[in-house]
């Protein structure tokens, strides 16, 4: 066969980077990507420093990792950087140390040295102002004498890895930028990223990610605190039964972990404060939903991605689902790595389970507190729970029928271990019982000790085509 004449058309320099600022990252986003670089490197200790000083303001990001041989460092600065990653780590794309910094500023400066022996200090900067001049894909590579001092004096002796943001113009957009306006939104940007690196890598944090000591983070030296969207160290909240399903799709095959939870309705918090921490940075109503993990890391926090609409009753939901990177294709993963989009079989076998975890959240919410004097509800029986399983989770069950050709095939596996405390949400045993509500809850029960919940899915699925009046009449 003839070889076919090609000519290499290599991008502008100058235009592609402007352009690629503009990726959907805002700042906690951006510092996130940076962060996630620190743990895919190991690191046990990150700390992040936002530091005002008007139009020499910057932020830093230093790690105790692995850190980079020098050749590692300048291959790190290409956009789509060349490296093979493990099941684990958090990078995919080669492109967020670059995306993210360039995102906030205008002025990256990394600082490395790799935890070999004898390792030298390498450094390399990107500064936009010069790619303008240049319209070059360059960088410096710096000497000792010629880093910036925060990033000099960042790094000690061991191996590590320092990143430096100069020139903060997304960042600080203030005519002022000396001002107190800017001065109070770079402590706010501050405050910002603390409440969202405590949420997005609170599994790292807590300790909870096997074969990983805990990682520690600091915001200009204050240690941020895990956040965990599920309060489980609160007595009261309760633990569904978790699950696995298998994805297939033509963009890969993988496990996603679902494990559903009700937190306690708000007289049954430990305490006003703790209630108040537990609304979460988007606030109760809308941190219902999933919360979507990637390799242990949150990529998305709250909502139910067009499962079903946000809703004031149900907010005690939360369902953390898990996934690794195989399936970052299925799940449609961007650059920012800040949201997903559900494949669509999955979302179908979601459906029924979100109903159920929804009756359950909706039954804690409405219960009855001795200090409340809400008037008496008519029964709702298709708003019900279904009774309440046995502590351990049954074997996992679920199916939405053959995938369609092209589309993810969704089936479920093995069912998973029981968490450390599942419990039977209180709230559903105290409904009025009526005659249909009585069997439809019979009926799930049963389903769930034969380990047929699934099968009653179908049936149930089944039992609405041929008969909607019956299955309306049970509630379903
Ligand atoms: N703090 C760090 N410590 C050690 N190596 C790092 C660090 N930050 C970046 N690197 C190296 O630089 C490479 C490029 O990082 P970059 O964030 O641009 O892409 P990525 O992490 O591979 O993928 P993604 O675009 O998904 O973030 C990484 O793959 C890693 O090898
Ligand atoms: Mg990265």
């Amino acid at each position: 066969m003839a070889v076919r004449k090609t000519i290499e058309v290599v991008p502008r320099a100058r235009r592609t980077l402007t352009s690629l600022r503009n990726l959907g990252y805002d700042l906690r986003h951006a510092v996130a990507d940076i962060v996630d670089n620190s743990v895919s490197a190991d690191a046990t200790t990150i700390d992040v420093t936002v530091h005002f000083a008007g139009t020499h303001s910057w932020i830093r990001i230093a790690d105790n990792g692995h850190g980079m041989s020098p050749a590692q460092l300048t291959e790190a600065f290409r956009y789509g950087s060349d490296r093979e990653y493990t099941r684990t780590e958090l990078g995919r794309f080669g492109f967020g140390l670059k995306s993210a910094s360039t995102s906030q500023c205008r002025k990256l400066t990394v600082v490395s040295r790799a935890d070999t022996p004898d390792a030298t200090l390498a450094a390399r900067q990107l500064d936009l102002n010069h790619i303008d001049q240049a319209d070059k894909w360059e960088i410096f590579d710096l000497t000792p004498d010629e880093l910036p001092e925060p990033a000099r004096s960042a790094l000690g002796e061991a191996s590590g890895t320092v990143v430096l943001w100069e020139d903060l113009d997304h960042v600080l957009q203030y005519q002022d930028p000396f001002g107190g306006w800017a001065k109070r939104q770079l402590i706010a940007c501050a405050e910002d990223v603390d409440e969202h690196l405590g949420m997005v890598f609170h599994r790292f944090l807590a300790g909870e990610v096997a074969d990983r000591r805990p990682l520690r983070i600091t915001v200009n030296d204050t240690r941020v605190e895990a956040w965990d969207p599920f309060c489980r160290s609160e007595a009261s909240t309760t633990a569904l039964h978790q699950e696995d399903l298998e994805v297939h799709s033509r963009y890969g095959n993988g496990i996603v972990h679902l494990s559903p939870f009700v937190l306690p309705h708000q007289n049954q918090f430990s305490s006003p404060t703790a209630w108040k921490r537990a609304s979460g940075p988007k606030n109760w109503n809308r941190q219902q939903g999933f919360y979507i993990y990637r390799a242990n890391r949150l990529i998305q926090s709250g909502g139910w991605c067009r499962v079903r609409a946000l809703d004031e009753h149900v907010k005690l939901a939360r369902v953390s689902l898990d996934f690794f990177p195989e399936l970052d294709n299925a799940f449609g993963i961007n650059v920012a790595k800040a949201s997903v989009t559900l494949p669509e079989d999955l979302r179908d076998a979601l459906n029924p389970r979100v109903s159920t975890w929804c009756r359950a959240a909706d039954a804690a919410y409405r219960q009855k507190q001795p200090s409340q004097s809400a008037p008496p509800r008519r029964p709702r029986p298709s708003r019900t729970a279904p009774t309440p399983q046995a502590p351990t989770p049954t074997t996992a069950s679920g199916v939405t029928g053959p995938g369609r050709k092209d589309t993810p095939n969704i089936r479920p596996t093995t069912p998973s271990p029981p968490l450390a405390n599942p419990r039977v949400p209180a709230a559903i045993s105290q409904l009025p019982e009526t005659a249909p509500l009585r069997t439809r809850q019979a009926l799930e029960a049963a389903a769930a000790q034969a380990g047929e919940t699934e099968g009653l899915i179908r049936i149930v699925s089944a039992l609405r085509a041929m008969s909607p009046e019956v299955a309306r009449d049970l509630g379903w």
